[in-house]
């Protein structure tokens, strides 16, 4: 079984991918670590305990960090996972469970100094949290078995810029320091996530399965909210939205399904190419260049994926 720390901002393709690691056999999720993005870190902390526990979960969570590393805040786009990241959702059962003492990042490091080689870290969000931990433990690359991102995009366009994916753009200072770091990095990006689409009738039938569940109706309200907002901007879709945070542990599950490419990556943090994840996929440049030296860690890069693949290991993982 992977042993995960999720780092999450939920958001309603977040949501998604918690219910997909709660349910798949091969996945134990240990802790959720929260933080700013599709919502701000306290409404991202609460949304985290509310998913878990109405799913029945006691899992730890963990708040984390409210602001970008160096970048200066903004504010989370309500008009795209609701001001309240899952859909603006009508009305909430009352839980009753509070964060960790401890935050995100000394969580991690905790996590990562108690199992060492033992944890995958599993990133779908700015990526603050996994900065200050590694400023808190710089061996922390060699502590954790892996690390799964969602973020970036090396070919396929950017969502919030021309060449920028929103988690990256988000704190490129962050997505920097992760990208040289040197783990076992593994980055789901645009150009996969861009390519699995799933219809808003994929969580309706869900939740008929689960006989209206709370937790599958209250994942089937956010993604009709998160299918309007895409229905707009991409009406050839249809009513339907991207999976995105799910590919994550659909890759770490089943990476089968992806075809990868390794080389360094690096992100820009200024100008118009701000956000944009860089990638060398030649890994011979003419002459050398500062940032781009040879002993630079590499990430693997999913380049293209088996979408029917995924979306049936989907169907089967949250119908189940
Ligand atoms: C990423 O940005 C967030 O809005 C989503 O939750 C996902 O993590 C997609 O670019
Ligand atoms: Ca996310």
């Amino acid at each position: 079984k992977h042993k995960v720390i999720f780092d999450t901002d939920p958001g309603v393709d977040d949501a998604m991918a918690l219910y997909f690691a709660l349910a798949h056999p091969d996945i134990d999720v240990l802790g959720i670590t929260s933080i700013f993005g599709n919502v701000t870190v306290q409404q991202a902390t609460e949304n985290a305990l509310y998913l878990t526990r109405i799913a029945g979960y006691d899992i730890p969570v963990a708040g984390g960090a409210l602001v970008p590393l160096a970048k200066a805040p903004g504010t989370p786009p309500g008009f795209i996972h609701g001001d309240d990241g899952l859909g603006n959702l009508p009305s909430r059962s009352t839980i009753n469970a509070h964060a960790e003492s401890c935050s995100a990042a000394e969580y991690i490091v905790n996590m990562a100094r108690q199992h060492p080689g033992e944890i995958t870290l599993v990133a779908v969000a700015p990526l603050a949290n996994l900065g200050l931990a590694l400023k808190l433990e710089p061996n922390l690359p060699k502590l954790l078995k892996q690390v799964v991102l969602m973020a970036g995009t090396v070919i396929e366009p950017g969502n919030v810029s021309p060449v920028a994916e929103a988690n990256v753009w988000n704190d490129p200072d962050a997505a920097d320091l992760v990208f040289t770091a040197g783990w076992n990095l593994t980055m789901v990006g645009l150009d996969v996530t861009h390519r699995v689409v799933l219809p808003s009738s994929f969580f309706d039938a869900l939740a008929n399965k689960h006989n209206q569940h709370l937790a599958m109706t209250t994942l089937r309200h956010a993604v009709h909210f998160y299918c309007n907002f895409y229905g707009a901007i991409r009406p050839e879709l249809g009513h339907a939205c991207f999976g995105h945070d799910v590919l994550a542990f659909v890759y770490l599950v089943a990476p089968e399904l992806f075809q990868t490419q390794e080389g360094r990556i690096r992100v820009a943090k200024e100008g118009f190419g701000n956000g944009q994840t860089m990638m060398d996929r030649h890994g011979k440049l003419f002459y050398p260049q500062p940032g781009w030296e040879p002993e630079k860690p590499v990430t693997r890069a999913c380049m293209q994926v088996d979408v029917e693949g995924c979306i049936n290991l989907i169907e089967t993982t949250l119908g189940g």
